[in-house]
């Protein structure tokens, strides 16, 4: 079999990639570990910045977006309990739009015309550095697919990063020593909007996916299980690191969905190996404070594809060229801004009252300053 480009991951990053390909007529295969019903299952975050709703209309997909979608035009941050608006709108004249990744996802899948190879197994990435072939099995048959370039979209946990020799690859990481515990609830949301929460227990988050669905989480140790936690702990918990009157109206009900994510920052430098390329989250992890982790991925494929196109039909390689350069310049900006999200809403245990004191400074300045709001916003709602 051939192909101009096969893709590795269905998850948002390898589906859109497909998608853009696609409408420029490339031929692209997608092969997936997983099965599709598996893939939609996943509960990941739920806020695009005005670019990926913009990418996602390129891409045909953004019709139930529009439709369904919740255009926000701020968010509230507090700590111990005040309460301090950032108004996007009038910060910066941009918004979010507040859809879920999963819902992304299944609109992707959904508008895709080309192969996706579901539930394909032992995935392996060959000669990525002359005439690259990809091989995978498939109901005990083993294919091989010969092909152009590689789209390594699948994830932190891939095979594609993984193929490479350690001494072509340079990774930065920094693990958090907690993570998010999230709860999703057929509920409508407490507030209009997302309320970002700095509590001497730890951090909690408002989210929501539609008027009558919400998402919350809290911050917990990193070796927390999730069966510790009843959805009764679990609103006692969030109702305790809110302001009085936002614990007050929390509409709770049984938890329709219960998990604990970690928290980790990572990139891998270069995305480029030869005929070999690197986007989502096989290339970068977020912490997901600020909501950045689709956002980038989507960002990397817009990048990739107009580059593959230029490459493949233009026969100029110099998207493919500058493609690592450019991306990780975008992808770093977000990594410092989630780190930074991420540093002044929890709670350290190693910084003691020192590491509080500076946290509560940082959110003084904030609500001071308008500069620094602006900041923040400009920041969260995407750098161009
Ligand atoms: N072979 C084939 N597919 C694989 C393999 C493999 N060896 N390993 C992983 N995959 C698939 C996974 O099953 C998954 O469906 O690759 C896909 C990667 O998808 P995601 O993890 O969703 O990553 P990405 O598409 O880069 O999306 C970016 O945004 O909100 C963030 O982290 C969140 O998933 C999110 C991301
Ligand atoms: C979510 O709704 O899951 C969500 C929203 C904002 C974040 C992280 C997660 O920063």
């Amino acid at each position: 079999m051939r192909t101009q480009v096969v893709i590795i991951g269905a998850g948002p990053a390898g589906l859109a990639l497909g998608r853009l390909l696609e409408q420029a007529g490339v031929d692209a295969m997608i092969l997936e570990r997983k099965s599709a019903q598996y893939v939609l299952g996943r509960i990941r975050a739920g806020v695009l910045e005005w670019g990926s709703v913009e990418l996602l209309d390129r891409a045909g997909a953004g019709a139930r977006m529009h439709a369904e979608g919740l255009v926000h035009h701020g968010t509230a941050l507090s700590f111990d309990g005040d309460r301090m608006h950032i108004d996007f709108t009038d910060l910066v004249g941009k918004q979010v739009m507040v859809y879920g990744q999963t819902e992304v996802t299944r609109d992707l899948m959904d508008i895709r015309q080309g192969t996706t190879i579901y539930e394909a197994e032992d995935v392996q990435l060959h000669d990525f550095d002359g005439q690259p072939w990809v091989s995978y099995t498939k109901d005990g048959t083993t294919h091989r697919i010969d092909c152009d370039f590689i789209a390594g979209c699948d994830g932190y946990h891939g095979v594609s990063r993984a193929s490479l020799p350690a001494s072509a690859v340079s990774t930065f990481e920094r693990v958090y020593p907690f993570g998010w515990l999230g709860v999703l609830v057929d509920k409508p949301p407490v507030d209009p909007e997302l309320i970002y929460a700095h509590h001497a227990r730890g951090f909690a988050l408002c989210s929501q996916r539609s008027p009558t669905r919400s998402r919350y989480y809290v911050q917990v140790a990193a070796d927390e299980k999730v069966e510790a936690w009843s959805d009764t702990r679990f609103w006692d918990e969030l109702r305790r690191r809110l302001d009085p009157q936002t614990a007050e109206r929390i509409e709770t009900g049984p938890s329709i969905e219960k998990s604990i994510a970690p928290l980790r920052s990572f990139v891998a430098e270069p995305l480029r190996f030869g005929r070999l390329f690197l986007a989502g989250d096989a290339a970068h992890i977020v912490p997901p404070t600020g909501a950045k982790g689709l956002n980038l991925a989507l960002g990397d494929v817009a990048l990739l594809g107009d580059a593959l196109m230029e490459a493949l039909q233009e026969g100029s390689d110099a998207g493919i060229d500058s493609y690592s350069v450019r991306a990780l310049q975008r992808i770093w900006k977000a990594e410092r801004f989630s780190w930074w999200m991420t540093s002044l809403l929890h709670v350290f245990p190693e910084t003691g009252d020192f590491g509080r004191r500076i946290q509560r400074a940082e959110f003084d300045y904030l609500m001071g300053s308008r500069a620094a709001r602006q900041s923040l916003a400009e920041n969260y709602v995407g750098l161009p």
